[in-house]
């Protein structure tokens, strides 16, 4: 087995399936992102698909990653630094699942797990069965989505979960589980900071979605854009998407932001019609 990560043979990708998240935005956020910079910043970490590509298309820049989520934390890092005792737990999830998948999820969703192998491959497990592939937790920061149809899921997928460990272990990624506003302390002129916050809901009938059992408020938002004013006067570049909203274009109209709305199919939404076409924002100060 390879013991290097390889840029040429190893293409890490997302190894959860997450709502709001930017895979199939990948050649967008790349046209936007500027040629040279320091150190990588993700706060709104969620599946990392930005992350992955950064560290397999750019020169091995030194990454700062981080969630508020401590369960997807705990999975980057278990994926990290456990990744031959987790893959023969996913392994009996699998087995078990192909024997009674009903009563084999229900009993895996009611299940609290103690160790951080268990807890991970518990998390995977789900991510993989469950209905759309949604992470949601209820006010008690308890999982609550039902299980999803597939006929064959792929639960293990260890080519992928290998091709993370070797990524984490053998570039310069530094994870933390925090809130967005305490790790940037450090960021300093020329690093690059990429805000992909949970979304305000754009109508009151609109999907929103629990990452945690504090939901992102409106308040939260007002933090987030004075931080990024506060990025931007040291010299930091930023890059945030954010919904197509007038409170957002208002937030950022002054005059170092660049804002451009670009069209996304929404992939997880519980209503199928509502999967296709909407607008977000793309705000930029380079
Ligand atoms: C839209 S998702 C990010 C999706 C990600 N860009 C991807 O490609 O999968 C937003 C993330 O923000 C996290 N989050 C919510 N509130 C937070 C906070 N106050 N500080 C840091 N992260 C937070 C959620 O747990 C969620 O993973």
């Amino acid at each position: 087995m390879r013991l290097q990560f390889d840029p040429l043979l190893d293409t890490p990708k997302p190894f959860v399936k997450w709502a709001g998240g930017k895979r199939q935005l990948i050649p967008t956020l790349n046209q936007n992102l500027p040629d040279n910079f320091g150190t990588y910043y993700e706060p709104f970490l969620g599946g990392g698909a930005l992350l992955f590509h950064i560290i397999t298309e750019r020169n091995n820049p030194k990454c700062n990653i981080s969630d508020l989520n401590s369960d997807l934390i705990l999975a980057y890092i278990t994926i990290r630094d456990k990744i031959d005792d987790l893959i023969p737990s996913l392994k009996n999830h699998e087995k078990n699942y192909h024997t009674n998948s009903i009563s084999y999820y229900y009993s895996v969703r009611e299940s609290n797990p103690k160790s951080d192998i268990e807890k991970t491959s518990r998390l995977l497990f789900l991510n993989r069965t469950c209905f759309n592939g949604l992470y949601r937790v209820n006010s008690k920061g308890k999982f609550n989505v039902p299980l999803g149809k597939y006929t064959n899921p792929n639960i293990v997928n260890e080519e992928n979960l290998r091709s993370v460990n070797r990524i984490l272990n053998t570039t310069r990624v530094s994870i933390k589980c925090r809130d967005f506003e305490a790790v940037l302390s450090d960021a300093k002129k020329g690093d690059l900071v990429y805000f992909d916050p949970p979304y305000q809901p754009v109508s009151s009938t609109a999907n929103f979605t629990s990452y945690t059992n504090k939901d992102f408020t409106f308040d939260d938002l007002f933090r987030l854009a004075e931080l990024c004013q506060n990025l931007n006067s040291k010299g930091c570049k930023v890059l945030l998407s954010n919904s197509d909203s007038k409170e957002v274009a208002k937030m950022f109209s002054s005059k170092h932001w660049k804002i451009s709305k670009i069209q996304v199919n929404r992939a997880i939404n519980s209503n199928s019609k509502k999967r296709t076409g909407h607008f977000e924002l793309l705000i930029k100060n380079y």
